[in-house]
C-alpha cells in the first residue's frame, strides 16, 4: 500500500513523514564494524601417542559485536578463549563453526587483495613488547616495512613512523634506536606506533598491558584512549584484569570456558555484575579500581 498510495489521505500522510525516501539511520544508531556469531573452536591435542586425546572447547557460541568508534574489552582468567578469539578474527587460526563479518565483509571467506587489506586495518599488539620487536632491527626499519608493503615509498614510510612515533610520545631519535635501548613501556609504545602506521580501522590489544607495572600501564592506556578519541580507532582490549578493563571499555564481554557469560556497558558491569564468576572476578581485583585510578591520575 506504501508504493501505491490509493487515496489522497495516505498520500497526504506520507509526504508528511520527514526525510522519505532518504532513509537513513539516526545518528546515534551506530552499527557494528565487527560482527562475531556463533563462533566455535576445538582444539584436540594428544599428550602422547597412548593418552586418550584431549579436547578443549576454546569458543563455543560466542556472540558479540564491536561498534565502531568503541573499545570491547574482552576479559577472562587464563585459559578462558580470549586469545583464541582475537586469533580467529585475525584468520590466523580457522574457526570450526560461526560467522566474523568486519565492516560487512565475511572474514572467513576473504581471499587475495581483500584479505591483504583486511590484515592491515586490523592489527594487533600482543603481550610481550619484547618477543614481538626484532632485536636485529632498529625501530625506524621495523616500523616503516609495513606501510612500505602497502605501497609508500621509503621516505613517505619514514614520514609516517616518525610522526607515530613522536604521536606515542617517544620522538624521531627513536628511529635509529635498537629494541634493547627501550624500556618495556617504550618498547610497547613502539608496537603501537608500528601498529598504526598501517592506518587501521581496528586495534586488537591481547593483554598488551599485562606486562607492565601499573603506573606504566595506566601511561599506555591513556594513550590507548587518547589516540581512540582521536582517530576514531575501535579496539578489542584482550585482558585479565577486570580494573583495567573498565579504564578502557566502552562495553566488556566476560569468558570462561570458551563461553561469554555475561556482556554489559562497563560501568553497568561493575555496580551489579550478574554472573557469580564476574563477580568472583571482581572480588579477585587487588583494591578494586583505587590504584588504577590513582596511576591514571598521577600519569596526566
Ligand atoms: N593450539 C592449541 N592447541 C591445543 N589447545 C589450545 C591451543 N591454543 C589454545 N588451546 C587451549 O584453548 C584454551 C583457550 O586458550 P587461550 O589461549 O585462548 O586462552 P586465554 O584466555 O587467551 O588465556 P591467557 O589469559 O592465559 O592468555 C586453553 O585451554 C588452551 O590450552
Ligand atoms: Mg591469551
Amino acid at each position: 500500500m506504501l508504493d501505491r498510495p490509493q487515496t489522497d489521505y495516505t498520500r497526504d500522510l506520507l509526504d508528511a513523514v520527514p526525510g522519505r525516501g532518504t532513509v537513513r539511520p539516526a545518528a546515534d544508531e551506530r552499527e557494528a564494524l565487527l560482527e562475531i556469531k556463533d563462533l566455535r573452536k576445538v582444539f584436540t591435542s594428544r599428550q602422547s601417542f597412548f593418552a586418550e586425546p584431549r579436547r578443549v572447547v576454546a569458543a563455543d557460541s560466542i556472540n558479540l559485536e564491536l561498534t565502531r568508534g568503541d573499545t570491547l574489552a574482552v576479559v577472562g582468567e587464563s585459559g578462558s578463549g580470549k586469545s583464541t578469539l582475537a586469533r580467529m578474527v585475525l584468520r590466523l587460526i580457522e574457526p570450526d563453526g560461526g560467522t566474523i563479518r568486519f565492516d560487512g565483509a565475511a572474514v572467513r571467506e576473504m581471499k587475495g587483495e581483500t584479505l591483504r587489506q583486511f590484515r592491515r586495518r586490523v592489527q594487533i599488539v600482543f603481550q610481550d613488547p619484547y618477543a614481538s620487536l626484532d632485536p636485529r632491527l632498529k625501530i625506524g626499519e621495523s616500523i616503516v616495512r609495513g606501510p612500505m608493503a602497502f605501497g609508500a615509498s621509503r621516505a613517505e614510510a619514514v614520514a609516517i613512523a616518525t610522526r607515530w612515533l613522536e604521536k606515542v610520545g617517544l620522538g624521531a631519535h627513536a628511529l635509529n634506536r635498537f629494541p634493547h635501548e627501550f624500556s618495556g613501556g617504550q618498547r610497547q609504545r613502539i608496537c603501537i606506533a608500528r601498529a598504526l602506521a598501517l592506518d587501521p580501522v581496528c586495534l586488537i590489544a591481547d593483554e598488551a598491558v599485562s606486562a607492565l607495572d601499573v603506573s606504566v600501564q595506566a601511561q599506555v592506556l591513556k594513550l590507548l584512549s587518547d589516540l581512540k578519541a582521536e582517530i576514531g580507532l575501535s579496539m578489542l582490549f584482550i585482558t585479565h584484569d577486570l580494573r583495567v578493563a573498565r579504564e578502557i571499555a566502552d562495553k566488556i564481554v566476560v569468558m570462561q570456558n570458551g563461553r561469554i557469560v555475561e556482556q554489559a556497558p562497563a560501568a553497568d558491569l561493575f555496580d551489579a555484575p550478574r554472573a557469580d564468576y564476574t563477580r568472583r572476578l571482581l572480588d579477585a581485583v587487588p583494591g578494586r579500581d583505587f590504584f588504577v585510578r590513582r596511576a591514571l591520575a598521577d600519569a596526566v
